[in-house]
């Protein structure tokens, strides 16, 4: 196994480990009839080169990616309704599994890009067979369209390395207001949204079943 391997193996543990445990979240409000706020989870360990890239750019030491670098491990966490977010975050804060070290609202302050999402960073513990090793992770926590909107404005960056086209660069802002009208617009529908969607998974199985019956496949 060479070094990076080495180094990276417990990173990939901790993403898998919050992957279930997010996920689970998820499913216990889905269990008991509740709107989730948690709408969809993903999680992925930064590829050596872009640590090496990012460490460079941020003069940090190799020896010190541990403790620099918050995002090697990380995940992200989407949310239907802005609201939804801070019931996310408070849940987070309530865990005894992992200790949050750091929070950072660009919702409340948004990024001069047009960025939104919460960021948390947490001290996760890991059993590795050499003991209990503490990493940092990195989650974010964003609406749909929060995450519709850094989406795309990342694939541009990577095109065009943060140096847009004016024009380019006046619809992302554009996209990003439009984006924060939406959140806005749903929010204001809210309670509807939420009521048709516990009605609707309350009904599914009723559903499901009254289709078994009439779609019986006819024996042979
Ligand atoms: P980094 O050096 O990127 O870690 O900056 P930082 O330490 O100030 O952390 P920050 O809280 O800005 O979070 C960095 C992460 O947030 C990035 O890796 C992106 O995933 C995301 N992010 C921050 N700003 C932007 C942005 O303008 N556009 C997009 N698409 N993502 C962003
Ligand atoms: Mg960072």
């Amino acid at each position: 196994m060479n070094h990076w391997e080495d180094f990276l193996v417990p990173y990939k543990q901790a993403v898998e480990e919050l992957k279930v445990k997010f996920k689970g979240m998820r499913s216990q409000f889905i269990l008991e009839n509740n709107h989730s706020p948690i709408e969809f989870v993903t999680g992925r360990v930064k590829p050596v080169a872009s640590i090496l890239d990012k460490a460079t750019k941020k003069e940090i030491s190799l020896d010190c990616l541990a403790e620099e670098m918050q995002d090697i491990a990380g995940l992200r966490m989407m949310c239907q309704f802005v609201d939804d977010i801070e019931v996310v975050v408070e849940l987070m804060r309530q865990r005894s599994d992992f200790r949050i070290i750091e929070e950072r609202d660009y919702i409340a302050n948004k990024k001069p890009s047009g960025y939104r999402s919460y960021h948390v960073v947490i001290e996760y513990p890991v059993e590795t067979i050499q003991g209990t090793e503490k990493l940092l992770v990195e989650i974010q926590i964003r609406t749909l369209a929060m995450n519709f909107w850094a989406t795309i404005e990342h694939s541009m960056n990577y095109k065009y390395q943060g140096g847009f086209p004016e024009a380019i660069n006046t619809r992302l802002k554009r996209a990003a207001e439009a984006a924060y009208q939406l959140d806005e617009e749903m929010r204001q529908i809210r309670e509807e949204v939420r009521d048709a969607q516990v009605f609707f998974s309350k009904n599914k199985d009723v559903i499901k079943a009254q289709n078994t019956v009439h779609h019986e496949i006819p024996k042979q």
